[in-house]
């Protein structure tokens, strides 16, 4: 192993937990989902082979029917969290740490993804510019419902009952999606979010919706099992417009006051080259915030010990890399080669791009 990157093999503290290393694994969708929301028998192996991970995010979970995702699991029933059961068991069984990603699309699904009587949901009705994925490929988005506030205190429930499912099923916390253009996140940004009664308009108000699904998952799970994903600057879902900086300068504020088990931030999108203002703007946000750090987006080995030793972050979570390296951990130690990523087989499908990226040969 190569001297200047040894503390990211190094353990970490995460809330309550004691990760093995600081290579985490970023969530990451991968539309194998069978009907109903329920993992298939290849997802227990997938998970089980990245295990060496410090800490697993398992990819966005649907917290309703009504979540809007395309063969996305679910964690709103008890079928659900058995399924999720035996992937726990496996990863727990090879001395892996994993938490669930807790999701709702909001305005970035597709009419055409969700079961009758569901519909696209938002704060406001303001379309996102972006396409989405349907089953029929990308398509333009369509103008999405604006919630009523007895159909936000119900999705805030939906969150609540879905973190009580994610504990039944074995994980060892649960990360709120907050990132990404979706539901959360498009509450906290001002140019999706509208609203003129307590969840629109001034800081505190577009922090509310996020502010109630963290007390409830604070509480069933204590602040240390509890993480949450955020990607102030990322563009992806129409997102990143609005006064980036003003907005999340309050959430970094008041999530400091959580003591969460870790903020993870999607620092770069992937494929995609910073602007100096944003690089400035993810400098200023880290500096705000006092609890445990996860950085995200476009890391290798050199980088991430870069960013642990400058101690401007606590762990960093690999994605992409994750996908095409079951043995991401290992292969760094050894500086082995890296399997080549097949974007192709990212989403849908079986085993294929999914359980068959081989390991590393003793
Ligand atoms: C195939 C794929 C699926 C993804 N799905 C999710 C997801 O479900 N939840 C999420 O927060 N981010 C998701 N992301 C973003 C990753 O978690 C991560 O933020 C991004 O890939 C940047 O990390 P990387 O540069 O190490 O890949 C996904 C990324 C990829 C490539």
């Amino acid at each position: 192993m190569l001297s200047e990157i040894k503390s990211i093999f190094e353990p970490v503290k995460i809330g309550k937990y004691i990760a093995k290393n600081k290579i985490f694994m970023a969530p990451m969708s991968r539309y194998r989902a069978q009907e109903g929301g329920i993992n298939p028998d290849i997802t227990i192996e997938y998970y089980k082979q990245r295990a060496s991970a410090g800490l697993i995010v398992a990819e966005s979970t649907q917290i309703n029917d009504g979540a809007g995702g395309i063969d996305c699991p679910g964690i709103y029933n008890e079928t659900q969290a058995k399924s999720w059961k035996k992937v726990t068991d496996a990863v727990h069984k090879e001395g892996g740490l994993i938490f669930l990603q807790l999701w709702h699309a909001g305005r970035a699904s597709h009419p055409s993804v969700l079961p009758e009587g569901r519909q696209v949901v938002a704060p406001s009705a303001i379309a996102s510019t972006q396409e989405v994925m349907t089953y029929d490929g990308m398509q333009v988005p369509t103008m999405p419902h604006a919630l009523s506030l007895s159909e936000i205190t119900e999705i805030r429930s939906n969150f609540a009952t879905a973190s009580k499912y994610a504990l039944e099923a074995g994980f060892d916390g649960v990360e709120i999606h907050a990132a990404g253009g979706f539901l959360i996140d498009s509450f906290l940004q001002d140019h999706s979010n509208k609203r003129e009664d307590q969840y629109g308009g001034s800081l505190e108000n577009r922090f509310r919706f996020l502010k109630g699904i963290l007390d409830d998952s604070v509480a069933i799970w204590g602040n240390d099992r509890v993480g949450i994903k955020l990607s102030p600057i990322s563009p992806y879902n129409d997102m990143g417009k609005g006064n980036v900086l003003e907005t999340f300068t309050y959430v970094y504020n008041h999530l400091n006051t959580y003591n969460l088990a870790f903020l993870e931030v999607n620092e770069v999108m992937p494929f995609t080259e910073l602007s100096e203002e944003n690089k400035n703007i993810n400098k200023t946000l880290r500096s705000l915030y006092k609890g445990t750090y996860i950085a995200n987006g476009g890391f290798n080995p050199e980088t991430a010990a870069k960013r642990i030793d400058q101690g401007t972050a606590s762990a960093i979570s690999f994605g992409r890399p994750f996908i095409a390296n079951p043995d991401l951990p290992e292969r760094f130690k050894q500086d082995a080669p890296l399997n080549e990523l097949d974007m192709n087989t990212f989403y849908g499908g079986n085993y294929k791009g999914y359980t068959d990226y081989p390991f590393l040969k003793n």
